[in-house]
């Protein structure tokens, strides 16, 4: 059987080339982004979900679910990185950095692990930046 696993951040760099990888050695991969809309070249399903809306993780986890009836492997990718001065960053956009980058890992974790615990099986990929 086909392993199926879910990538955040399927849409550019990282997860994308990570998605056809794994396309390719025949996983069943769905990938996610804030606009899947926009994203018409994919060569696996991209599902709408925001890392910091924590319905939108539950939605796109319960529709993978719900076409694949399992979930194997799911890749903590997404995220965004600042680069520049300290004292020149708003101290929003840092916490914005840290609800993607840190809290919305640890949604996606919690919405997956009961599915992987009623499995018997699961693993998770949290990909992170060194900063
Ligand atoms: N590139 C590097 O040198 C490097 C080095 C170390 C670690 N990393 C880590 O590797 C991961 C991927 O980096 P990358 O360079 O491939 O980045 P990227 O090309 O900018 O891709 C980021 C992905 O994250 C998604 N994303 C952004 N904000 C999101 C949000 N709020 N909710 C859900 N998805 C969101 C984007 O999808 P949409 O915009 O379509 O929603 C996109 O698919 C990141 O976690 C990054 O920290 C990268």
């Amino acid at each position: 059987m086909n392993k199926v696993v879910l990538i955040t951040g399927g849409s550019s760099g990282i997860g994308k080339s990570i998605g056809e990888f794994l396309h390719h050695k025949g996983f069943v991969v769905y990938g996610t982004s804030r606009n899947p809309e926009r994203i018409l070249n994919s060569v696996f399903p991209l599902i709408a979900l925001d890392v910091r809306n924590v319905d939108s993780i539950h939605s796109a986890v319960a529709k993978v679910i719900a076409i694949s009836g399992r979930l194997d492997v799911v890749i903590n990718n997404a995220g965004v990185g600042i680069t520049g001065p300290l004292e020149e960053i708003p101290m929003s956009e840092i916490k914005n950095n840290f609800e993607i980058n840190f809290f919305g890992p640890i949604e996606v974790m919690k919405a997956v692990l009961p599915q992987m615990r009623e499995q018997h099986s699961g693993l998770i990929i949290n990909i992170t930046s060194i900063a």
